[in-house]
């Protein structure tokens, strides 16, 4: 089930699932039916555990297999066409030594002090992003004019990306990660073979790291402040960054930066069309927000899983891990433990502490996780300044994708206010 993107879509039954596995087996082996593709693993279910790994970086390593679909068929295509385990060589795909190095490079560009210079723009796509919602009213998808586009302009902007070449950027992003859903990577990926999938996936790469050697070239000759003029400039033991890593830097922010925010936005967004009160309370006291903001990620969890190989023996739960065993930190069943959230599918705002898994934790916690809040946070005044009411005018539904998920279409009803 945890490797089937549908049960991704069926959210209530997936989380009973989590929480029978929490109750009778919290490190369950996973034998995927078709092992020819996957390698056996353990799925880890109970946040503790899910934090402890996430933590122990040098026992649970990123490298080779960091998501479910690391196909072997994958693995083995990538080292003979690139030498390397992976198709794209990167932050989540690096471990130390090399992973702190290429961390180093962009931290303190993602930190709130320097991200604090953004908002005037930041604010600026909220209200155009909000303009088209209006100009849409009284009825729309939110998904597809608000919490889509919105930190796709974000993160494209911060890239220096130009807005002509953000669809192109979108469905790239979409092979890569979102595959998985017919809907939404319009390539009828769910019915390729896994060849088929890692030709395709390949192509994608390829399109994108010929589109940011342009953007690289672009800021070496004229640098300005933004995160793609960083990593065009880096160095890393004294020596500018291989084509390659460079361009495996600009994906993962490229790709890290958009689905992700879009998911939590519009969990968000059904939160608040779904409980007129909130909607109240949140419009008359914005100290509200960040508790909503916070709670969004929790609640939507977009990122569901990462994986983990194990560097040594070791012992989860009560249960014997091998060296070179592989596990996966299920976010999703994390952040839905009662024995850390109290009525966890329940959507609430003043939950406090709300210590959530959505960001990760550790080296690889999320780099981008100011700024997903910060435009969160941005997005939600704008629409709060501006629109007086909203409700749901239909039933929303989710993404089958067993790595980055959410919702692909929220209609609501709205009035401008
Ligand atoms: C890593 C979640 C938004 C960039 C991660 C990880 C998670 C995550 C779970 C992996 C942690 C681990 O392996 O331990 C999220 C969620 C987001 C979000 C839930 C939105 C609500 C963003 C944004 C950016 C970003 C806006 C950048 C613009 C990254 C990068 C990494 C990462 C570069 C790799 C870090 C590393 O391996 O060192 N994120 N993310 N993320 N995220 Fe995010």
């Amino acid at each position: 089930m945890v490797i089937n993107p549908h049960a991704y879509a069926e959210w209530d039954g997936l989380l009973d699932t989590f929480d029978r596995l929490r109750k009778e087996a919290p490190v369950s082996r996973v034998e995927p039916e078709d092992g020819e593709l996957f390698d056996p693993f353990w799925l880890i279910t109970r946040y503790e555990d899910v934090m402890r790994i996430s933590k122990d970086n040098a026992t649970f390593l990123n490298n080779p297999r960091p998501v479910v679909f690391s196909f072997r068929e994958a693995i083995e295509f990538s080292r003979a066409a690139t030498g390397s385990n992976m198709l794209v060589d990167s932050l989540v795909v690096f471990d130390a030594p090399i992973h702190p190095k290429y961390r180093r490079l962009t931290q303190d560009w993602f930190m709130p002090r320097n991200l604090a210079r953004m908002e005037g723009e930041i604010r600026a796509i909220a209200n155009r992003t909000v303009d088209g919602l209006i100009a849409a009213g009284p009825q729309a998808d939110f998904v597809k004019l608000v919490s889509g586009p919105y930190p796709l302009h974000v993160v494209m902007q911060i890239l220096g990306v130009p807005e002509e070449d953000e669809p192109r950027m979108q469905m790239l992003t979409q092979q890569l990660f979102g595959g998985q859903d017919a809907d939404l990577s319009g390539t009828g990926m769910e019915n390729m073979t896994a060849e088929q999938v890692v030709q395709l996936v390949a192509g994608a790469v390829k399109t994108f790291e010929e589109y940011f050697a342009g953007i690289a070239a672009e800021r070496r000759a004229n640098p300005t402040e933004d995160v793609a003029s960083v990593i065009a400039n880096a160095t890393v033991d004294g020596e500018p960054l291989p084509e390659r890593d460079m361009a495996g830097y600009y994906i993962i922010v490229a790709t890290a930066g958009h689905d992700t925010t879009s998911a939590s936005t519009a969990g968000a967004m059904q939160a608040l069309a779904q409980d007129p009160e909130q909607w109240a309370r949140v419009k008359a006291d914005r100290s509200l927000l960040p508790g909503i903001v916070e709670e969004a990620i929790r609640w939507t969890t977009p990122v569901q899983h990462f994986m983990r190989t194990a560097a040594e023996d070791v012992e989860i739960g009560g249960q014997q891990i091998k060296a070179g065993d592989w596990l996966m930190i299920n976010y999703v069943a994390a952040n839905h433990d009662p024995a850390q959230f109290e009525n966890p599918r329940k959507f609430d705002a003043s939950r406090s502490p709300n210590r959530h898994a959505a960001f990760g934790a550790g080296a690889h916690q999320c780099l981008g996780l100011h700024l997903a809040r910060m435009e969160m946070k941005i997005l939600f005044e704008t629409i709060l300044d501006r629109v007086e009411s909203i409700e749901l005018a239909g039933e929303p539904k989710r993404a089958t994708s067993t790595f980055v998920g959410g919702l692909k279409t929220l209609p609501l009803r709205f009035r401008a206010g």
